[in-house]
């Protein structure tokens, strides 16, 4: 097979970078949270092609990775409270949704016509370094085809994309392995559109804030909540206390099966630790699709921190 395509960091692999966005094609590239598919956001052509490379419903919109709040305030309008979660959190896995400046240059494609924005400012060096040099913010989803597990490596990319994409830049096993946390930062409080690193007890504890059930949210408001997502080839089972005879397992701490068990079975995170499940749900979960049990059945995850984010992705990854 020809790699040729995925290429480690350089300064020449930056400027290949920058120059392909300014050229209106897709890059796809390292973040902290999984590997992200860009185009410059304020491009109707470039960001067509996010849409049909990935077959994504149009009605769900795209994050706009900025390299500081300043550069996200150029397009939306800040809050008393996008200010306490950027200086709080950002870098990181925070997608902060907020009102978009009339007329900002943004494509309307980006936004799926919404009036409002997300917003995010990563903490990956080199992805950092792109927007930087670029200047104008990078409109990226997970790099997969829609409704695919998402990729927490470069080979992850390539299996969904192969040799379409002219560059892909491999920097490593994304650190949290699952998507970042999206806040509506409009109002007073948070209100988390969708779960992630970032969790509900770490936003209250550290702005001395109350987060707001999201369980009432209307999905036009949170599009991407709408969709069959994570998902293997494979049927996955979820909250599975025992193991059938032709699927893999997909343990957690002790929750593993016995020494009998002929199948492929991989433990999330021998000691219990709910971040390191989550760094290796995704890439557990491909590698298990691959071999030749029927389906994969899941340990239960406690519905604690970020347990609440994988036990959110294997919900849909089931469905
Ligand atoms: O960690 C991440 O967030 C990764 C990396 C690449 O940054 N990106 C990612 O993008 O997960 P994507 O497209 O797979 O998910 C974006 C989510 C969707 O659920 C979408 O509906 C929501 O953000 N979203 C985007 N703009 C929105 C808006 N204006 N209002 C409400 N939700 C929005
Ligand atoms: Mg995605």
């Amino acid at each position: 097979m020809d790699f040729s395509n995925i290429k480690t960091y350089s300064d020449e692999v930056i400027e290949e970078a920058v120059s392909t966005l300014t050229k209106e094609e897709l890059i796809a590239f390292p973040t902290e949270t999984v590997y992200g598919l860009g185009a410059d956001a304020t491009s109707d052509n470039a960001i067509s092609l996010i849409y049909s490379f990935k077959n994504r419903p149009k009605i769900n919109p795209l994050i706009c990775h900025v390299i500081n709040k300043e550069m996200a305030y150029r397009y939306c309008y800040e809050t008393k409270l996008s200010n306490l979660l950027a200086k709080t959190f950002w870098p990181g896995p925070v997608t902060m949704i907020l009102n978009q400046k009339k007329n900002n240059g943004i494509s309307k494609l980006v936004t799926a016509n919404l009036d409002s924005i997300a917003v995010r400012h990563p903490k990956n060096n080199i992805f950092e370094e792109i927007i930087c040099k670029f200047d104008k913010p990078v409109a990226a989803p997970s790099a997969n085809i829609s409704g695919n597990v998402s990729p927490t490596t470069a080979m992850h990319v390539y299996e969904e994309f192969g040799k379409k994409l002219e560059l892909i830049i491999d920097g490593g096993a994304s650190e949290k392995g699952i998507e970042s946390t999206v806040i509506d930062a409009r109002g007073d409080n948070p209100i988390i559109f969708r779960h992630g690193p970032i969790t509900t007890e770490m936003i209250e504890n550290k702005l001395n804030l109350k987060v707001l059930s999201n369980l009432k949210i209307d999905t036009v408001e949170s599009p991407g909540q709408l969709f069959k997502h994570y998902s293997p080839n494979k049927k996955l089972i979820i909250n599975s206390l025992k193991v059938g005879k032709h699927s893999s397992y997909l343990g957690f701490k002790n929750m593993m099966p016995d020494k009998q068990f002929k199948g492929e079975a991989l433990n999330l995170s021998e000691n219990g630790n709910l971040e390191e499940a989550a760094a290796n749900l995704f890439t557990m979960i491909r590698y298990l699709d691959k071999n030749k049990s029927k389906n994969i059945m899941v340990a239960p995850i406690p519905h604690d921190g970020i347990g609440i984010a994988i036990n959110d992705r294997l919900e849909r990854a089931a469905q």
